[in-house]
Parts: C-alpha cells; sequence; structure tokens
C-alpha cells in the first residue's frame, strides 16, 4: 500500500470500528439495516470509490476499491456487499447509461445518499440469467415491464435498480436494460428473505406489473441488456473477491487472537503444531486470495477488463473465505460456535459469498470456457 492508500484504510478503520462493529450483533440477531452506517461510509468518500470526481465519486482505482471493501467486511460483510452492490450500479451508468441517466442518478449514489441494487435473477432463471422471462413491452414513449425478480440484494431500500427485461426472442440477444426507480407506479416488493447470513443486508423480491419505463431509460440498445449484466458482473465480481479476502482476514486475526491466549494442557493453543499449520495455511489461502483479487482489480484499471481474471478471484477468495471461517470456528472451539464471538457470524457471511454474482460452479464455466478459447486460438 502506498501513503495515500494507508492513511485510507486507516481512517476506514476506525470508522468501521466506531460506528458499524458495536452494532454487528444485535443487528445480525435482529436483521436490522441502518441507512445511517451506509451514509457514514459516503462521508468517508467510499461509497462511490471508482466513479469521476464530477458526478461525486472519488475517482480512485479498482486496487484502492479492493481495499476498502476489504476493510469494511472485515466489520461487516453485509454493508461491503450493500457498498459493492450500488458500486456495480454505478459503474454499469458511467460505461453504458446516457450523459442525462449519469447526472440524474449518478450523484445520490456516489455521495451514499442513495443505494442502488441490481435486478437480474429470476424463480426459474438463476445461473442461466439469459432464459429471463420479465417482460419489457414496446409502447409509444417508452416499456411496459411486467415479471418478478428475485433474490435482490438491497430490494427495498435501493432507490436505483438496473431491471433486465426481455424485449426480444429467446436467449441473450433478447434482453434490455432498464433503469428503474423505486416509486414509480407498478413497481412493488415482495417478500423479504429469511437467510443464514448477510441479515443485515435486505434481500427482497421485486415484482413489476404493467410498470412503465421511459425510452430514455433504457441502457445501450435493445437486445444489448445481457452484455450490460455481464459487463457489471465483470466488476461485481472483483468486489465480491475483495469482500471475501475481508472475511477471511477478520476470521483469520480472531483465530490468532483466541489461539494466542486460549491456554490448554499448560499452553497456549497457539503452540501446538497442529494448530500452527491450520493457521499457517489460512493465512496462506487469504494472501494468494488477495493477490489475485489485486491482480484482477489491474485488469480493471487499465481499462481492458479480463474477465478469466474476475472470475478466477471471484472463485479463489469466497472458497478461501468459507474454508478459513469454517477453520476459524473450529480453531475457537465450542465457544467459535456461539453468538460471543464473531466467527460464527462470519461463516455465516461467507456461505453465500459462493452463491451471489455468479455462483463458484459458474465462475469454472466461465474460466473454461475463456481457456478454451486461448487453446482454440493458439491451435
Ligand atoms: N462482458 C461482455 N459481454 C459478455 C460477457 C462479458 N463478461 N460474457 C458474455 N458476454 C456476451 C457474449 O459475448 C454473448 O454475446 P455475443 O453472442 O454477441 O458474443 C452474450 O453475452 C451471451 O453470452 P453466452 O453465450 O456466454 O451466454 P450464456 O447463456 O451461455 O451464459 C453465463 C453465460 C456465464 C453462464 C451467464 O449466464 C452467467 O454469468 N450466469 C450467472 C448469472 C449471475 O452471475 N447472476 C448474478 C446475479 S446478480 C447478484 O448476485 C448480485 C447480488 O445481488 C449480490
Amino acid at each position: 500500500m502506498n501513503d495515500f492508500q494507508k492513511e485510507l484504510i486507516l481512517n476506514l478503520r476506525k470508522f468501521c470500528h466506531n460506528s458499524i462493529e458495536p452494532h454487528m450483533e444485535h443487528d445480525d440477531a435482529e436483521g436490522k439495516f441502518r441507512m445511517d452506517i451506509f451514509r457514514g461510509l459516503g462521508d468517508y468518500g467510499v461509497t462511490g470509490v471508482t466513479l469521476p470526481e464530477e458526478f461525486g465519486g472519488a475517482n480512485l482505482s479498482y486496487l484502492d476499491y479492493s481495499y476498502v471493501l476489504e476493510e469494511i467486511a472485515c466489520a461487516s460483510v453485509p454493508y461491503a456487499v450493500t457498498v459493492s452492490v450500488s458500486g456495480m450500479v454505478q459503474s454499469i451508468l458511467m460505461d453504458f447509461g446516457t450523459r442525462a441517466l449519469q447526472e440524474q442518478y449518478l450523484p445520490a449514489l456516489t455521495s451514499g445518499h442513495e443505494i442502488g441494487a441490481f435486478a437480474l435473477s429470476e424463480s426459474h432463471s438463476g445461473s442461466d440469467a439469459a432464459n429471463l422471462k420479465t417482460t419489457a413491452k414496446k409502447v409509444p414513449g417508452g416499456y411496459v415491464i411486467n415479471g418478478t425478480k428475485m433474490w435482490i440484494t438491497s430490494g427495498g431500500i435501493a432507490k436505483t435498480y438496473i431491471v433486465m427485461a426481455r424485449t426480444g426472442g429467446e436467449g441473450a440477444k433478447g434482453v434490455s436494460a432498464f433503469v428503474v426507480r423505486d416509486g414509480v407506479p407498478g413497481f412493488s416488493f415482495g417478500k423479504a428473505e429469511k437467510k443464514m447470513g448477510w441479515k443485515t443486508s435486505p434481500t427482497r423480491e421485486l415484482i413489476f406489473e404493467n410498470c412503465f419505463v421511459p425510452d430514455e431509460n433504457r441502457l445501450l440498445e435493445e437486445g444489448q441488456g445481457f452484455k450490460v449484466a455481464m459487463g457489471g458482473l465483470d466488476r461485481g465480481r472483483v468486489a465480491i473477491g475483495a469482500i471475501g479476502v475481508g472475511c477471511a482476514q477478520r476470521a483469520l486475526h480472531e483465530s490468532i487472537k483466541y489461539a494466542l491466549t486460549r491456554q490448554q494442557f499448560k499452553q497456549a493453543i497457539f503452540d501446538f503444531q497442529g494448530l500452527q499449520f491450520m493457521l499457517s495455511d489460512m493465512a496462506t489461502e487469504t494472501e494468494a486470495s488477495r493477490l489475485l483479487v489485486q491482480a484482477a482489480a489491474h485488469s480493471l484499471d487499465s481499462g481492458s477488463p479480463n474477465s478469466k481474471l474476475c472470475s478466477m478471484a471471484k472463485l479463489k477468495a469466497t472458497d478461501t473465505a468459507m474454508r478459513v471461517t469454517t477453520d476459524a470456528v473450529q480453531v475457537l472451539g465450542g465457544v467459535g460456535y456461539t453468538a460471543e464471538y464473531p466467527v460464527e457470524r462470519f461463516m455465516r457471511d461467507a456461505k453465500v459469498l459462493q452463491i451471489v454474482e455468479g455462483t463458484n460452479q459458474i465462475q469454472r464455466v466461465v474460466i473454461a470456457r475463456h481457456l478454451k478459447k486461448e487453446y482454440e486460438h493458439h491451435a
């Protein structure tokens, strides 16, 4: 880290320690999201890290962003995810939105006054995203959207939604992307999901019933919506990887701290070689994941996102988060399984990192397709 990054992260660490950490045990139990925490993150300039200053962003790199998300995730995976999904919406508006849409919606998102959400999944199309059924029917001046979106992170608390809907025939080429605002007629929220983790981040169903969206809210041309979604996900997957690193780092920290003080058989449990091997593997896997996330972040900063690397970073870092948090519960033993220590919360929060923004099986599909293409190219 350079001096600027060190200072940014040190200040953010203080904010997380003073303003997020004290609420997490209670809010995890109650399923409570606090907008004032999100706005506080906005005041620190970390809700629009990579966006240009003219739209209220901090104009920093994806590498800086990976440090920021890692740090927030060390205190709270759900708040880091709220920041990252809102960040993905911003990057989509930046890459594919018109100047008018950017001016209208970006400042509230970059400042942390509002939250953005991404609506691709449906009950019948999770991994097979191009098979979505929500329709956007052309009418004079715009489109009428009908359908239901499922498992939408920040559903109900977000104001700006990127919604993928079908304007044409079957498959990816029939999909278009739209900006839909909370509060427009015909757009409502369904049930809030009860989940294993991410309890402070609401996950809701979105319901569209004859919801009119004007032409100017369509991103790119009709039929380009799948590319919009996939382009956004390349960036989002690196962000989820960074969150995985933060989650693993916190679990590692709690494990070492505990192992150094917990005495059994007249010595600190850290001094048993069995535990040393476990802790060393946890530390090595975490560091390897961090380096892969940073390599993927560099590719985003270079202006030519490397989808293969983005998928690798997401896959490695979130599998690591699952493994390291599970091992952390084992290191802490009986108390690790109780809410007295935070490791069980981080273990529950890690699980869905392997599922969102493309399951880790889908990441392997993406990686394999790139490998095949590379080798066909060489042949
Ligand atoms: N960037 C730009 N375009 C891309 C792309 C990318 N990374 N990946 C694919 N495309 C384009 C392709 O080039 C193709 O266009 P052309 O035909 O013009 O070349 C088009 O998109 C279709 O691509 P595929 O043929 O590869 O499509 P597919 O149906 O085989 O699906 C898939 C590919 C990788 C499996 C994709 O469906 C996928 O990623 N599935 C997982 C869905 C997902 O990640 N959902 C996340 C939900 S959001 C979420 O979780 C956020 C949250 O709340 C936390």
